[in-house]
């Protein structure tokens, strides 16, 4: 148990292998999350168990993730996911192939705590440590629930992620386009914020915009005018502030219709532009994808029904399946980065003490580097 096994020592599992049992730890953001996932030779997934801590009350009263309260709240936090989600397993640490923990992109604090208790265990338990990139846990899920085959199209929506990639390995993507300043789901935030609904802003604001005129508001569909995948939010989270303080000038106040049209128009906003750069994307996809291509969504923004109708129908322009893993897989968990390692372990990554968390870490190195940071920490 104690001896700690050269590399070279241990089988490689996995695809086309033996089953491999991957605990995972992710605390890149404002969840505490561990989770052991296990593939077996065939590469089907099985989620053994799935842990995740939210800290949403330890930063709702500041308006946004406190990375000091977060990193605290990760170091106090890990060790007891760690051995809940071992407990439901039904495992030991013995039962472990390899610990895989999210080295980044995200807030620093979150990963230097994920890090160290990843390292403590494969260090006192002598197993392999993988490092995987936030991202890819997103975009790799696709595989993880629906096994579906690369190369495919992802669109990430989040509250901190907004890209468009096609997934061709686990290590293999090519960035379309993202957002060049606020990730959608910050803008239904902000959008909610202003217009005093609560938080978390998207589904409340699409609960608002299911009682509203559409037509009422025309807002900026903003970045269509220019060719490529790139959006932007922020403007349009501003074009909303506009026309709420024109009618706050106009009649002293809002009226629950007003508030509901303001909702529809900006949503119905946020659904065309997401709808035509993923038409973009999905030309581009369309050079090279197989018999069977798929487009598939992650992040909390792809629960919403209206943004999620209009991709569906223009997955169906092209001929392409619709994959949307369940919401408890789309959002910030643990069982991501468990497979998203397993796929790495077999493909014989490994990391060791020297593994540092990186606040930012493209998953495609080749296009240019994001600028700003969210809510969240740093986009990408
Ligand atoms: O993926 P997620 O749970 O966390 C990260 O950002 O990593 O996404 C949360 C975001 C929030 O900004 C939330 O307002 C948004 O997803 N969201 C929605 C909906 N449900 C959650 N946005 C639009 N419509 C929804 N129904
Ligand atoms: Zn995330």
């Amino acid at each position: 148990y104690w001896c700690y096994l050269p590399m070279d020592q241990r089988a490689t599992g996995g695809p086309m292998g033996a089953p491999l049992t991957v605990l995972g730890l992710e605390s890149s953001c404002d969840d505490t999350a561990a989770a052991v996932v296990r593939v077996d030779g065939t590469g089907e997934a099985e989620i053994l168990s799935s842990v995740v801590f939210g800290q949403a009350e330890l930063h709702s009263a500041f308006g946004g993730v406190v990375p000091e309260i977060a990193a605290r709240a990760h170091a106090e936090k890990l060790d007891i996911c760690v051995e809940e989600a071992l407990k439901r397993a039904d495992l030991r640490l013995s039962g472990v192939d390899a610990i895989a923990v999210t080295a980044g992109p995200g807030l620093i604090g979150g990963g230097l705590s994920g890090g160290m208790c990843a390292k403590g265990l494969a260090a006192g338990a002598g197993l392999p440590l993988v490092g995987v990139n936030h991202l890819a846990g997103h975009a790799l899920t696709p595989r993880l629930t629906d096994r579906v085959e690369y190369p495919y199209l992802m669109l990430l929506v989040s509250g901190g992620h907004c890209q468009l990639l096609i997934v061709r390995g686990a290590q293999d993507f090519s960035r379309l386009g993202g957002t060049i300043d606020d990730a959608p789901g910050e803008a239904f935030d902000k959008v909610a914020r202003l217009l005093g609904l609560p938080q978390p802003g998207g589904p409340s604001v699409e609960r608002e915009a299911a009682k509203g005129d559409v037509g009422r508001f025309r807002f900026p569909r903003p970045l269509l005018d220019r060719p490529g995948c790139d959006m932007s939010f922020s403007g349009l989270k501003t074009a909303v502030l506009r026309a709420r303080d024109q009618i706050v000038a106009e009649k002293g106040g809002l009226t629950r219709a007003d508030r509901a049209d303001l909702c529809a128009g900006f949503q119905a906003a946020v659904a065309d532009v997401l709808a035509e750069k993923t038409r973009r994307a999905l030309e581009v996809y369309a050079e090279e994808a197989g018999a069977a291509p798929v487009l598939a969504v992650a992040g909390g923004v792809a629960a919403n029904a209206a943004i999620r109708g209009k991709l569906e129908t223009v997955s169906a322009e092209f001929e392409t399946k619709f994959v949307a893993p369940p919401l408890r897989l789309c959002t910030d968990n643990a069982a991501m980065i468990a497979y998203a390692g397993a796929e790495l372990f077999a493909a014989g990554i490994r990391d060791d003490m020297t593994l540092a968390a990186r606040p930012r870490w493209p998953l495609d190195g080749a296009s240019p580097a994001m600028l700003g940071s969210g809510k969240k920490g740093a986009k990408a």
